[in-house]
């Protein structure tokens, strides 16, 4: 039997955790994105709403709101309260995954096991999804402010800005296209791997933190926290591309290699890979030693990003 504090008998379960949250996230996001315009707005297209559904009610890890969900835990505050910065950060991620399978980008036709959105629709509808999607998500943080206060609410969204854009995630997009054939090092590419990938799941964590009123070590131990798995996660992504088949992530794989993509895989090999996951991993966790027994599911989330099979 699964407590609600995601135990069972004193240990974790953290797949159990894992698909509670991402159930409670979909309602959200699916009530979010529904077909009444809100205050302020005059009227939602409904070819656009499609697309905007396709592009996030297709299943997915969520693992992004579940460790804003986990995060603000530690620190006692409840999944309610931080429901819609969960939701927020995953319309990010998702935007950012329909632009990243743009024909101008990767170029992709399959995401999450289903025709991408540029597939589905087409390539101006897609980019307006994206558009959109990014655009909610500051709508859906602003709706955390009854449950974090407006002090806490203003910084999420200074930090979500700051995550997703230019010194963030576009940020990072932009150097992998720009150096994806270029004979750069390991840290021009450890570079772009925080940016891409480790800002918004930096994020996650930090925004647990800061809407629980976390501060100093606390607020910097879960930002580095996410970072690191950050790191591991694009690494994870990168070595899934070499080992994994297609059926299993949901999406192409062989397309690193195929595009002559020069990864932290290509360069030092698979092996190299395992070992420098587990060492992350095991760094993660170590930030979590101050916690405790508390911090149980958030160590439980660090093997999974270093385990994930998808
Ligand atoms: C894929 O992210 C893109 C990367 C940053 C590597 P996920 O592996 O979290 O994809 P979904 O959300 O589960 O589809
Ligand atoms: C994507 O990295 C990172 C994003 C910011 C979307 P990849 O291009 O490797 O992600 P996948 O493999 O398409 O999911
Ligand atoms: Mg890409
Ligand atoms: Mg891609
Ligand atoms: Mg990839």
């Amino acid at each position: 039997m699964t407590g609600n504090d995601g135990t069972i008998s004193g240990k974790v379960d953290f797949a159990g955790c894992l698909a509670g949250h991402a159930a409670a996230v979909a309602d959200f996001l699916d009530g979010a994105l529904g077909a009444t315009p809100v205050a302020g707005e005059t009227a939602r297209p409904d070819r656009l709403l499609s697309a905007m559904r396709h592009g996030v009610l297709n299943g997915g890890k969520r693992f992004r709101p579940f460790l804003v969900i986990e995060s603000a835990r530690l620190f006692g505050l409840s999944p309610t309260a931080v429901m819609p910065i969960a939701a927020a950060l995953e319309a990010v991620h998702c935007y950012s995954l329909v632009h990243d399978d743009l024909p101008a980008m990767d170029d992709d036709d399959l995401r999450r096991g289903q025709p991408t959105v540029h597939k589905a629709f087409d390539e101006a509808t897609a980019i307006l999804a994206g558009d959109s999607l990014l655009t909610i998500a500051f709508d859906l943080v602003a709706q955390a402010e009854p449950a974090v206060g407006p002090p806490a609410t203003c910084e999420l969204v200074r930090m979500l800005a700051r995550a997703s854009g230019i010194g963030g995630m576009a940020g990072g997009q932009m150097l992998d296209l720009q150096f994806e054939h270029g004979a750069v090092g390991p840290d021009v590419i450890e570079t772009i791997h925080a940016m891409k990938t480790a800002a918004l799941l930096r994020f996650a964590c930090e925004a647990g933190a800061v809407a629980a009123g976390a501060t100093g070590e606390d607020r910097s131990r879960l930002a580095r926290f996410g970072t690191i798995l950050g790191l591991a996660f694009q690494l994870a992504d990168d070595l899934l591309d070499v080992t994994a088949t297609g059926d299993q992530l949901g999406k192409a794989t062989g397309k690193d290699a195929g595009a002559g993509k020069q990864t932290l895989v290509a360069l030092n090999g698979v092996e190299w890979a395992r070992a420098r996951l587990d060492a992350l991993a095991t760094e993660a966790a170590g930030l979590l030693a101050p916690f405790g027994e508390r911090g149980a599911m958030l160590k439980a989330a660090a093997r999974f990003v270093i385990e994930r099979q998808n």
